[in-house]
This record gives C-alpha cells, structure tokens and sequence, in this order.
C-alpha cells in the first residue's frame, strides 16, 4: 500500500517546509518537493491514496515518555488499560508510549518486566516501549538492568519519595547508577524528599488538615529542588545519565541548569500540568457534588505548584531555553468515583496522578499559538527529543525516508474543546483539562502507515501497537 500526503508543511524539529511525504507500507519512503517527478512517476495518480494535507502540519507522530497504564498504586489501578490509554493517545497524536513497568519490593524485576509485557500485549493501538521501575535495589537487580537493557528497556526509574512503596535510599541509588554508567542505561528520578514529606503529611493529618489542597502544601518545592540536587551529585559521582521528570519546582530547574552548563548530562522532563495548572486554582476548585474535595482531582505527584511563585512562567521560560528538554504527560488516571474518593477524608490516600495522554500535543500546540514555542521546537519536545533521548530515533520522532510513517496531520486553523463527552476518550470519569479550548486540531493519525484517525473517527484496533526495542540514548552530551 502506497500513500502520499500531499502539500502540507512538514515540520520537524530544525525546519519547516512544504513537501509531499511518500509511505509506503508501514515506512516513509521519500520526502519530496509538492508534485515531484523525481521518482520518475505523477505520484498522485500512481499510489493507493492521497491525503490532501495542504493548508495543514504534516508533524511527526507524538511520543508521550511517560505513562502508567493500568499501574497497582495507591490500593488501586490507574484507570485506563493498555487499550483505553493507547486509543485515548491515537485520539490526541501520539503514536508511542513508553510506559513503566512496576517492581516492588521484593519482587524480581524480570518476572515483573515479562508481566507488563503480557498486560500490552494485543491490547495496544499504538506502538509502545518500556522503562522499569526499581524500588528496592538488590544484587540481582543489578544483574536485571543488564538483561533488561538487552531487552530493549534502557531506562530505570528511581523514587526518592514514597517509602516503603518505592523508595530507594541513597545507597541503592547511588548502585543503581553505577551500573547505569556502566551499561549506558538512563536513571529516571522520581525527585522529591520521601522523609521530609512524610514529616510534613504527618502534621497536616494530626492538625486536622485533611482536603486535597493539603497535598501540595506538603510536598513543598523545597523538596523537590533537594532531592533534585542530590540526584544530581550521585549521578555526577557515579558518570550516571540522569533524567529528572515531573519536574514542577523552578528551583529544581535551576539545579538541572546549572548540572547542564557544566557538562553533566542532566535532563528535565516536565508535564502539561506543570505549564497550565497551578496549586492556587487547586485550592479554588470547589463543586455542589465534592465541595472542596474537587481538588483532588489534580492531586499528582510532583504538585501544582503556586502560580504566585512564578513556578509555571519559569517553566515555560526553561522549555524555550532547553533548561527542559520534553514534555510527557505522566499519564496515571483515577476515576473521582471509588479511586479518588479512596482519600475523601484524607488527601495523603488519594491515589496520585492526572490523566492528559490525548491532550498532549493540543496542549502544547497552544505554546506556539501564545508565541511561547516555535512550531519546531512544538515538535521538539513532544517528539523529536524523546525519541533521542530514549533510544528510538531514526525509526520514531522523524519525517524521514526510512522512519516508521507515525505521522499526524494537523490543522492549525482548526479547534478542539477538550473534556468529558468532548474530545476525550481516556477511561476516566471527569477530565484535569475540563472546559480548555485549544485553537489547532488533530486531523489524521497514522501508525507504521495504518490511519488510526480520520474525519473524526477512529479506524484503529487493538493489538497494532508493537513493542519497540529501545537503544541507548542518543541525546547524551
Ligand atoms: O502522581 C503521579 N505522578 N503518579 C504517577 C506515579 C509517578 O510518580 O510518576
Ligand atoms: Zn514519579
Ligand atoms: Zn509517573
Ligand atoms: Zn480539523
């Protein structure tokens, strides 16, 4: 099956123009000038199908980094499945995830990393990748990390928060890295004080401050900006990559600044939530049917952080600048009904997390329309740059003879209302983004050539998604 997308402006992330891009099977084969013979064929009368993309953004298909489909957490699961949450992504633009298996203590990596891969498989509409999570770091986690990087999963997440769930203490991290910086694995930070937080949680509760609002209030920046800075001084010790994500405080992006202008490889992810949402509008949330407990429905880890503060100008201001380098959604949905409510009396049993995978790319498309990004560096951080930093480029994150056709086709003079019964196809019962209007549309999706998206419908399936085998990152200093 041939097919040409016809005279739209292909962006990517150093360059825009426009051009004619050629799939053939699930491949792009050429990028050419609009109505070229090069091929020595009138291509447009020669393929099996011509989408008209004139007038509209031809952008390499979104690759959201970081979601926790169907994730144990909190007494619960994160509500959307591997299908749910790859066709609510198909929805919005993106074409991959890379989702993280769960080890908890005591459980054997391995077998943990050949349980995910059970839970996807089949079920995804969208191509997909793995990272693992380590929480308790054993000699034989060690061992795991060789294997697992042969596998394809190139990349572990750490948690300096959340004891006796995930934690791991300095000592365990500070191994964990220097394998990394041995096998050329990337270590993932989940950067915030676990002790202090714990303290700060205690005395809430014991002061009678239960509400959602109390969440964000004691898991102050100065937390994350700590944790952030010791990550930074074990990774500099051991020679580790390091990745911090959800990254909200601007002080944590200062310390991720000045790790980068010496040459330390030292990368910030941060997420929609952190740009656009903020603690103040968290305390405000109020409704007839949750009174104040409405706030819990952006109760996530990293918090909001305070508008006055200045955390959200700061961060838009790090992504122009490249102090952040991309932007996932840290994809980890709970109902309000039953999974929220877990923590109706006490904000510290609200499973945490947001759910923004189809939103992602609308979501940031609105920083090229306020002037804060360039349509490039929009392509950039939602594509381009994940998939370097995560081992896939070259195949993912580009319009390239060569790559795999993960293509979106946007309208940029087209809009889209976002929430529940609107565009929204997560398995989640309200939505974070509830009433946001974005100017720009997602027109068309295509995975490795299958249109998944077209004229408002969905034309994918479960079990297209394939499982991509990562590399190393290419995106190391
Ligand atoms: O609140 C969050 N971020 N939930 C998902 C788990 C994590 O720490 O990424
Ligand atoms: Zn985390
Ligand atoms: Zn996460
Ligand atoms: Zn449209």
């Amino acid at each position: 099956m041939k097919t040409l997308i016809s005279g739209g402006t292909v962006v990517s992330s150093t360059g825009r123009t426009v051009a004619d891009v050629l799939v053939d099977g699930e491949t792009i084969a050429a990028v050419l000038a609009p109505g070229s013979t090069a091929l020595g064929v009138d291509l447009a009368t020669s393929v099996d199908r011509v989408i008209d993309a004139s007038g509209k953004y031809v952008v390499p298909g979104g690759i959201d980094a970081h979601t926790h489909m169907e994730m144990p957490f909190g007494g619960t699961f994160a509500s959307d499945t591997f299908e749910t949450g790859t066709t609510a992504a198909a929805w919005g633009g993106t074409t991959t995830i890379v989702d993280f298996v769960v080890q908890y203590p005591d459980q054997n990596p391995l077998e943990q990393y050949a349980l995910w891969h059970d839970k996807a498989a089949g079920q995804c509409a969208i191509d997909y990748g793995f990272h693992q999570i380590l929480s308790d770091v054993q000699d034989s986690s060690l061992k795991a990390m060789d294997e697992l990087v042969a596998e394809g999963v190139t990349s572990f997440k750490l948690f300096m928060a959340y004891q006796g769930v995930f934690l791991s203490d300095d000592g365990q991290i500070l191994r964990a890295m220097q394998k990394a910086s041995d096998n050329g694995a990337m270590i993932m930070m989940h950067a915030e004080n676990g002790s202090v937080i714990d303290v700060l949680v205690r005395q809430a509760l014991e002061a009678g401050n239960t509400s959602p609002y109390h969440h964000g209030l004691t898991r102050p920046w100065q937390a994350e900006a700590e944790a952030t800075s010791r990550a930074i001084m074990l990774a500099d010790l051991t020679g580790a990559p390091l990745y911090v994500v959800h990254v909200s405080a601007k002080q944590a992006v200062e310390q991720i600044a000045i790790a980068r202008d010496k040459g330390q490889n030292v990368f910030g992810e941060t997420c929609p939530q952190y740009l656009y949402l903020s603690l103040e509008e968290q305390l405000a949330a109020h409704s007839e049917r949750w009174g104040a407990f409405e706030g819990a429905k952006w109760v996530c880890s990293t918090p909001l952080r305070s508008r006055a503060e200045g955390h959200q100008d700061h961060m838009w201001q790090a992504l122009r600048t490249n102090d952040v380098q991309l932007v996932s959604t840290d994809h980890c949905p709970f109902c309000m009904k039953d999974q929220k409510e877990l923590g109706l009396d006490n904000f510290a049993k609200i499973p945490n997390g947001i759910g923004s995978v189809e939103h992602r790319m609308d979501l940031m498309y609105q920083g090229v329309v306020s002037g804060q990004i360039s349509l490039e560096r929009w392509v950039e951080i939602t594509s381009t740059t994940p998939a370097r930093m995560f081992g896939m480029w070259g195949r993912k994150g580009v319009i390239a003879p060569g790559a795999d056709a993960d293509v979106v086709v946007y309208d940029p003079a087209g809009h889209t209302s976002i929430g529940v019964g609107k565009t929204h196809h997560m398995n989640m019962d309200y939505s974070a983004w509830e009433g946001f209007e974005v100017d720009g549309h997602v027109d068309l999706v295509m995975s490795r050539g299958t249109v998944l998206v077209s004229d408002g419908a969905f034309h994918g399936r479960p079990g297209h998604g394939q499982y991509v085998r990562r590399g190393l990152s290419q995106y190391l200093l």
